[in-house]
């Protein structure tokens, strides 16, 4: 099927009880163990690139010929979104000259009324040409120098005044955060998703933060209207845990593996990308998106 915007698949997930992954890649072989990954579960999918990494991969217009063309050459038939994650307005605007299919304008650190207002206007810009647009309300905290954020819950009234510019789907807060979680988070506020969705019926919801989240609770988050779940920091320690495992090994029998030329880069990264690859089709059996493709 090729590029696609990510509308009507993840208004499908939302109708049909599952979510879709958005991963997040971070270099040509991120991309392709996502792809194979999407490829063996029959899931659409979505590849996205944050602004940082956008910018150590060599730009947007690179990422976008970079996935384009692999989805050719590898043979891909699932849908796939080239999606910008937590674009600012100018990346955003980048993104649509540059012809990704599907962004994201976070404006969540600007006042509500300046959000509203840049939303406004990205909205029917990215729908001209052709692309699916996610927005937020509430920010999504992190860890910040070692301090972590409890995770805000987006205000019901600040997410009623977005949805009504019609995104096609919507980031609100609910207690998650970016990157690990800390021993005392504590959890979903699946309360407050229940509002969200109460306020919005039918909206496509999404899911921030998506690494390491219990189970239990991304099942139930979309139970209750999360269609789209976000996935990074996971598979770079899935990446890195087996990079580790095998520079050890490379260590124990250096001899051997010279002699095998397993310092060569496509060698030596081979295990540690199909550890992104395992990660990846876990999640989206996790996410029920498998043979929704
Ligand atoms: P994690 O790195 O916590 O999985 O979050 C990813 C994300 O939400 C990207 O927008």
């Amino acid at each position: 099927m090729g590029i696609v915007s990510a509308e009507k698949f993840v208004k499908a997930a939302r109708d049909g009880g599952y979510a879709i992954g958005g991963f997040n890649t971070n270099n040509l072989e991120w991309t392709q163990a996502i792809l194979r990954a999407a490829e063996a579960k029959k899931t659409p999918v979505l590849i996205q690139t944050s602004m940082g990494a956008a910018k150590y991969m060599g730009g947007y217009k690179l990422c976008k010929l970079m996935i384009e063309e692999l989805v050719e050459s590898m043979g891909i038939t699932v849908p796939v979104a080239i999606h910008l994650d937590h674009g600012d307005y100018d990346a955003a605007k980048k993104c649509i000259e540059v012809g990704y299919s599907s962004i994201m304008f976070d404006g969540s650190m600007l006042p509500i009324e300046e959000n509203l207002a840049k939303a406004k206007e990205l909205i029917p810009a990215a729908h001209a040409a052709g692309m699916s647009i996610e927005c937020e309300v509430g920010s999504i905290g992190g860890s910040e120098d070692g301090i972590y954020g409890d995770g805000e819950l987006a205000p019901v009234e600040d997410a009623k005044a977005m949805w009504a510019l019609g995104p096609d789907f919507l980031a609100a807060g609910i207690g998650n955060i970016h990157g690990p979680y800390p021993a005392n988070w504590s959890g979903l506020h699946l309360d407050h998703l229940q509002k969200l969705t109460d306020a919005l019926p039918g909206a496509p919801l999404v899911l921030h933060g998506g690494s390491g989240i219990p189970d239990d609770q991304i099942k139930a988050a979309i139970k209750l209207g999360v269609a789209k779940v976000n996935v990074n920091t996971e598979c770079q320690l899935a990446f890195c845990a087996e990079l580790r495992n095998h520079v050890h090994e490379f260590d124990a029998n250096e001899a051997e593996y010279m002699k095998e030329k397993l310092f060569d880069p496509r060698k030596l990264l081979k295990s540690a990308v199909d550890a992104i690859q395992a990660s990846v089709e876990e999640r989206i059996d996790c996410f029920g998106s498998a043979n929704k493709a």
